[in-house]
């Protein structure tokens, strides 16, 4: 049975040689997109493609037993119990454009479980990790910081993440969802990749975080970066899941999680 230090181990060797590849290849100016996918505004870029082919091959072959689930698709059913779940590039409409917030995302699953799971801001080079049970971590060229979400403020001063999904009908309930809450906090930040804003929140950067749509890839080792932070990260009617991801501190997350959920997310 491999621990989950191990499996971070390989999850963190793969993501950064996922990150070098994504450096190198990004031309200067504007991303071509090769293709769209679930609206034409939700793009894929022969980079993201060639990302996660990276990632799957180098997974596989140290663990062929293994399963994968990818955000570019091929994915492949394992024996193990593990299974890995993965976002090439998380943000990739900032990386289109060159804004400088876009991630590798590698979580590792255990018979559904998310037991170690690493992200790293290919332009910073800043990293985040964790494991089930021992703690997240974030890594800065030599600094190594344990993560422990900093004591909160009320919901009025409360710096708030999100996203929007890509589909306009989704969007135009959410954009009603962030009108009722945006008077009713500090303030909101939207800054395109959720893997990085769960981390954020996880590091006192961010005092909560909410949003509809994210898939398992966006949002697997992030949230486990924020649960082993000590966040309370929870969906609609239990576990995150498709329909809703809401992350805040234990101390205030019921009156947070119920104020996002009377503004409708
Ligand atoms: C997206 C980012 C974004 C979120 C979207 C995701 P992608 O992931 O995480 O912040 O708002 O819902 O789809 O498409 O860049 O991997």
């Amino acid at each position: 049975m491999t621990s989950g230090q191990d499996l971070l181990a390989l999850a963190r060797e793969v993501g950064l040689e996922a990150a070098e590849l994504v450096r190198q290849r990004r031309p200067g100016g504007r991303v071509d997109v090769a293709a769209t996918k679930s609206s034409s505004t939700d793009a894929v870029t022969e980079i993201d493609r060639a990302s996660e082919e990276l990632i799957r091959t180098r997974i596989l072959d140290r663990r062929p037993d293994d399963g994968f689930v990818g955000e570019e698709g091929n994915d492949v059913t394992g024996s193990s119990g593990v299974e890995w779940v993965v976002d090439p590039i998380d943000g990739t409409v900032n990386f289109v454009y060159g804004i400088p917030c876009y991630a590798v995302s590698i979580a590792a699953a255990v018979d559904g479980d998310v037991v170690a799971g690493h992200v790293v801001n290919v332009v910073s080079r800043e990293e985040w990790a964790a494991v089930r049970g021992a703690g997240a971590w974030r890594l800065d060229g030599p600094d190594r910081v344990r993560l422990a979400a900093p004591d909160p403020p009320p919901p009025s001063h409360a710096l708030v993440g999100t996203g929007f999904h890509y589909v306009p009908e989704i969007r135009a309930q959410q954009a009603e969802a962030v009108a009722r809450l945006l008077p009713q906090v500090r303030d909101i930040r939207r800054t395109g990749s959720a893997a990085l804003n769960l981390c954020e929140v996880a590091a006192g950067r961010l005092d909560a975080f909410v949003e509809q749509g994210l898939m398992p890839w966006d949002r697997a080792a992030a949230g486990l970066v924020a649960t082993e932070s000590g966040l309370v990260v929870t969906g609609l009617d239990g576990p995150p899941d498709e329909r809703l991801v809401m992350a805040a501190h234990p101390a205030v997350s019921e009156e947070y999680f119920g104020l996002f959920r009377a503004c409708g997310f």
